[in-house]
């Protein structure tokens, strides 16, 4: 496991999205109340862009079918709301854990 330097925590302001590829991974960190949550950004369902979803408190909504994950726990919390959906389920998804140093955002990446 790494843990990975960021940006400054200022390059997220609340309630805002910022994504990330590092190792790899293709990462989007979202600040809601404070608190950074890290997550795939792909959605796990058909690929939408949950860095472009509509986020809720600290969840986020897929904005290709409408799929809600929880941003704490990466939880679906609610599948695909289309026919998409029939053909292929959503799952969980990947979180990160993040912490702040110094005022930079670092995340926990598993190798
Ligand atoms: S791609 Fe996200 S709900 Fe379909």
């Amino acid at each position: 496991m790494s843990t990975l330097k960021l940006c400054s925590v200022s390059e997220i302001p609340d309630n805002d999205v910022k994504t990330f590829k590092i190792e790899n991974k293709d990462i989007a960190v979202f600040k809601v109340e404070g608190e950074f949550y890290a997550i795939d950004r792909l959605c796990t369902h058909l690929k939408g862009n949950l860095a472009k979803g509509k986020l809720d408190g600290k969840t986020i909504k897929c904005p290709l079918h409408g799929s809600v994950f929880s941003l704490k726990t990466g939880e679906l919390l609610r599948p695909p709301g289309t026919v998409a959906g029939w053909f292929k389920k959503a799952k969980n998804t990947h979180i990160y854990k993040t912490s702040v140093k110094d005022d930079f955002l670092y995340v926990e990446i598993k190798e």
